[in-house]
């Protein structure tokens, strides 16, 4: 028998309350190395805190979290990110005073301060190429021509790509991802699901992504964990949740049957 494969990060009966509120219930989930992963869920059904807890920005109420093996819960935010972990928030967080070019220059700086045991890259040199300069990264996610201009003069779609770069300058190992398509066309929501699947391709990245936009989601990912009022309802494949009872009845009937942009236009 083969031993299982070790999960990037094992993330185990996580909960988070606010006073009364429950909005992450016991929420297990584990992210192997490689995987494209959605999130999917009703507003307010505990996505972008199940986020916050996994990477660091809030500390779960209970529950444990494996980083390779290693115990992160109760740990810092700088840990998590130390071991690997960057994210986006789903309000961009750029310095809009800064260009662009620097805003990236500005993580590279974080990831250059990081304790050499925590690399998951190994020594600087096996760090790829495209992750080196702030010139490098922005070619990779398209933004080359806004390289000097302030971060506030670039569009709310070129933002979303700024804050990704700025997580990518961190040189994770995996890419927790907010909402990032959110207020983009619907061209630009299919460009940023490729950007995605590129960069978890050519970085070897584990991506987590959290999107609204669930029909273009369902087609990019190869497995979906859907919340609903704090609760994991179900992990599987596209396929395998679009077919799941629980879902359709929570969340995902209304949503397929909301008209694409064409149909409500016709
Ligand atoms: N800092 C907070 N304090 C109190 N309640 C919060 C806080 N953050 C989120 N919540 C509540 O937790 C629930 C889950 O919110 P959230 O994780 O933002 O959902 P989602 O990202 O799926 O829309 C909601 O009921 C929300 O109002
Ligand atoms: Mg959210």
């Amino acid at each position: 028998m083969t031993p299982m494969a070790q999960p990037l990060l094992d993330a185990r009966d996580i909960t988070v309350r606010f006073g009364g509120l429950t909005a992450v219930d016991a929420v297990s989930a584990r992210f192997m190395p490689g995987e494209l992963v959605g999130i999917i869920g009703p507003n307010g059904a505990g996505k972008t805190t199940f986020f916050n807890a996994i990477s660091g920005v809030t500390q779960a109420t209970s529950g444990k979290l494996l980083m390779q093996g290693r115990e992160l819960s109760g740990k810092g935010p700088h840990r998590f990110a130390a071991s690997g972990l960057a994210r986006t928030f789903q309000t961009p967080r750029t310095f809009a005073d800064m260009l662009v070019r620097d805003n990236i220059a500005f993580g590279l700086k974080f990831a250059g301060r990081r304790p050499r045991q925590y690399i998951w890259w190994g020594e600087e040199t096996t760090v790829p190429w495209v992750l080196r300069t702030p010139e490098s990264i922005l070619g990779l996610i398209g933004l080359s021509a806004q390289a000097d201009l302030p971060a506030a003069a670039i569009t709310p779609s070129q933002q979303r790509l700024l804050e990704i770069g700025m997580a990518l300058a961190t040189r994770p190992r995996m890419l927790l991802l907010d909402e990032v398509a959110a207020g983009l066309t619907e061209n630009e929501v299919e460009e940023m699901a490729q950007l995605i699947r590129r960069l978890r391709d050519e970085l070897d990245l584990t991506v987590v992504w959290i999107e609204h936009a669930v029909t273009t989601l369902l087609r990019h990912v190869e497995r979906v964990i859907v919340l609903h009022q704090g609760r994991k309802i179900a992990d599987g494949t596209p396929a395998e949740v679009v077919r799941n009872a629980e879902v359709i009845e929570a969340y995902l009937g209304d949503e397929m049957n909301e008209p694409t942009a064409e149909e409500a236009a016709a």
